[in-house]
């Protein structure tokens, strides 16, 4: 019935636009984007932490804070899609159970967060159909995507350790994005035409090494960067800095940056060049980067954030004078874990069952770590000779040309490794310029897994 109405409508609607031609009509049915063209469209948001563990806590609290910025802005919920594997608040190692800080006087970043992608439902897989709008590709999850058109304006901030062209989802098994793959997400959903602008923030190690040499500038895609393609990036608020309660790191310096920043100004008056060069200058451990489209850099963060009001913001992070303060960084990401495991021992009580506990804990992580080191120099030297292979493995490319040129190639070296050596896991990923550099000597993935083979079964763990 109600089918038969609609048109009938349409009809009667259309007769009286013909009948007051140039009337408030032709106002009233011209599309709300149209109207609101040198504005905005919708503006999206996808958050999404790439790890997992309490060891890990700043890479969800980077995210819930980012969250917590899009809603003072003003953006929908049904326009914010979250990924983050949502094992902090409760955990039995958080000091303030249901809670989550990104600042040492903070208040709660996790009240009112969407769990639209929690547990293993936070993968690669999940995260582009997301990206793309394409609902039939997912599994699990809450359903939503980024289901924009060409006038809206897309935020992404992803959070975690990351390596070169590699960035980690929190489930270990062979489960990271590498950077080809995004960048060609990217491409095809600018293809689509779904957007007028994709602004990318990236807090990882080597984060640079996601964007350099594959991101093009014709696709309006705007992306900062923690690092350049062979720095680390850095924690912020870690034990010391954190209150006393607390074994981990609350933030990482340049997210806690940007997001202090545009906590404390109005967004609709801060370009993201602006941004990027306050970021910079607070972040300066790491050089952190710009890349694409960089025409975009006029933008006001509102178009991308929307547009609050900095009092709004007072509950967020205590002390908002203090964005252009410069952070005392405590440690590299890539130490942060062993950072907190090395607290956690030292805290437990001695003689108690917590303490060999948190001692065999922190023998583990150090063998893996001692472990997964020693069986990459060991293939790198029967692949080029103990003279020369650290420096193959070690070879950085020029600036403007990507990590590796064969990313398949990159691929199956990592997972043969994988399957004669074991999970490379979070602390692993640094080594995935060594498997890029084997690629780019011409080695292929046959002659490295025979070489992975003899390594990993000669170098036993000590422990
Ligand atoms: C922001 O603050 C203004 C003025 O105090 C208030 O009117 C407005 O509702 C606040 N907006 C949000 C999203 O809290
Ligand atoms: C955390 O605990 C609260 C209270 O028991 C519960 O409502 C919530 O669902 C739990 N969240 C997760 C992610 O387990
Ligand atoms: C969406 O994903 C499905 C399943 O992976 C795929 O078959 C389809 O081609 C995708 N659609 C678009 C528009 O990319
Ligand atoms: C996207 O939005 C259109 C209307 O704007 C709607 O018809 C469609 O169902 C939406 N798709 C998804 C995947 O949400
Ligand atoms: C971007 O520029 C490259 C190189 O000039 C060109 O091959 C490509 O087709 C352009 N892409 C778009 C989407 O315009
Ligand atoms: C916008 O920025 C200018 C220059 O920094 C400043 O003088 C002005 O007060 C700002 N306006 C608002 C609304 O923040
Ligand atoms: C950014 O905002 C300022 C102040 O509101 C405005 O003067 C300027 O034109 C805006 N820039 C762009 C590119 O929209
Ligand atoms: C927290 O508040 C105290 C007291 O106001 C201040 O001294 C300190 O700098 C603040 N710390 C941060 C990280 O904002």
């Amino acid at each position: 019935m109600a089918r038969l109405y609609l048109p009938v409508i349409a009809v009667q609607l259309l007769l009286l636009v013909a009948g007051v031609a140039g009337g408030p009509w032709q106002e009233f049915l011209r599309p709300q984007s149209d109207k609101e063209k040198d504005v905005v469209g919708t503006r999206w948001a996808v958050l999404i932490a790439g790890s997992k563990g309490f060891e890990n806590y700043r890479h969800q609290a980077d995210v819930c804070h980012a969250y917590q910025i899009m809603k003072k802005g003003g953006l929908r919920d049904e326009n914010i899609v979250v990924f983050m594997y949502d094992d902090i608040a409760n955990n039995s190692a958080n000091p303030r159970p249901g809670v989550i800080i990104n600042n040492p006087n903070g208040s709660d970043v996790y009240a009112g967060v969407p769990k639209d992608y929690t547990g293993k439902d936070v993968d690669v897989k999940n995260f582009l159909a997301v990206l793309l709008g394409n609902n039939s590709a997912l599994t699990g999850g809450s359903g939503k995507v980024v289901n924009s058109s060409q006038d809206d304006h897309i935020f992404v901030y992803y959070s975690d350790d990351g390596g070169p062209g590699v960035l980690g989802m929190p489930i270990d098994e062979d489960e990271r994005l590498y950077a080809n793959d995004l960048v060609t997400t990217l491409e095809k959903k600018h293809a689509a035409g779904t957007y007028k602008s994709l602004v990318f923030y990236v807090e990882a190690a080597e984060s640079g090494s996601i964007f350099e040499g594959l991101l093009p500038a014709n696709i309006s895609v705007y992306a900062t960067t923690a690092s350049n393609a062979v720095m680390g990036s850095w924690t912020a608020y870690c034990p010391g800095e954190a209150p006393p309660e607390f074994t981990t790191c609350l933030g990482d310096l340049y997210s806690v940056a940007w997001m202090e920043d545009s906590d404390a100004h109005s967004l609709g008056n801060e370009s993201l060049e602006l941004q990027y060069e306050k970021v910079k200058n607070r972040a300066h451990l790491s050089p952190v980067m710009q890349y694409g489209d960089l025409a975009l850099n006029a933008q006001n963060l509102s178009v991308f954030m929307g547009s609050s009001n900095p009092a709004n913001h007072s509950a967020t992070v205590g002390d908002t004078d203090n964005s252009l303060r410069q952070l005392s960084p405590a440690v590299k990401q890539r130490d942060a874990g062993l950072l907190y495991f090395w607290h956690k021992y030292r805290k437990s009580s001695e003689g108690m069952p917590e303490k060999s506990e948190a001692r065999k804990e922190l023998m583990e992580v150090m063998a893996h770590r001692s472990q997964v080191d020693n069986n990459v120099e060991l293939i790198g030297g029967s692949l080029f000779g103990t003279e020369e292979g650290p420096q193959v493995l070690n070879v950085v490319r020029p600036t403007g040309q990507p990590l590796v040129d064969d990313w398949d190639c990159l691929k199956s070296m990592v997972h043969g490794f994988e399957e004669q050596c074991g999970l490379l896991r979070q602390y692993g990923m640094k080594h995935t310029r060594a498997f890029a550099n084997m690629c780019n000597a011409g080695i292929g993935a046959e002659a490295m897994r025979k070489a992975a083979s003899k390594a990993c079964t000669t170098a036993t763990p000590a422990f």
